[in-house]
């Protein structure tokens, strides 16, 4: 699977490190308001790994909230669609969504949708990849990990077509396995 790489764009070292301070702000942010509740929202599939990782940076009491989404066709976006709703009630707890990817953002943008109508306390976002020259402004993210090229890139919880969320760095595909039928 490692060999399917053609390049790695950022090491499990540097997610691990980055992973951290991203906790940090977000605890900084909501630590003070523990009261009011956090609930984290994680966006299915993509970044279930990231969540993972997140969630154990964060020392204060929250609950977890899953919602899935699915848009991609091997690298071409699609047009994003909900296949499992939120199953908790978010009204007047303090809401933040975590996705693996900010692109074209049309996925965030039917997310933070659907979350707004919920009647959240307040509701930001926090993305571990963001591509800055597709990223919407009207799709905020408060809290992003690391801002990468337009690439079509897998690992850690990023997939394509379903496959090589498992490798531990994230990386671009050599061109081969692209124009493969996964
Ligand atoms: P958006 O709706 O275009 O912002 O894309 C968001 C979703 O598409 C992400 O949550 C990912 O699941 C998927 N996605 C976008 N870019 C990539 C990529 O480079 N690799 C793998 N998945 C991606
Ligand atoms: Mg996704």
């Amino acid at each position: 699977m490692e060999s399917d790489m053609d390049r790695i764009l950022i090491s499990r070292e540097q997610i691990a490190r980055r992973v951290c301070e991203l906790g940090e702000q977000i605890s900084e942010t909501y630590a003070a308001d523990e009261q009011a509740g956090l609930t984290l929202v994680t966006v299915l599939s993509g970044s279930l790994i990231f969540a993972a990782d997140l969630i154990r940076c964060l020392p204060f009491r929250m609950k977890l909230g899953l919602i899935t989404v699915s848009s991609y066709k091997g690298t071409s976006p699609g047009q994003p669609s909900l296949i499992q709703q939120l199953k908790v009630d978010v009204r007047d707890r303090h809401v933040l969504v975590v996705d693996d990817i900010l692109d074209t953002g049309a996925t965030l943008r039917l997310v933070q949708a659907q979350l707004a109508a919920a009647g959240p306390k307040s509701l930001r976002t926090c993305v571990l990849l963001r591509k800055p020259d597709k990223a919407p402004a009207d799709v905020p993210a408060e809290f992003v990990g690391f801002d990468i090229e337009n690439s079509f890139v897998v690992g850690y919880g990023l997939d394509y077509n379903d496959h090589y969320r498992n490798l531990p760095d994230i990386g671009v595909l050599k061109p081969e396995v692209y124009e493969e039928k996964l």
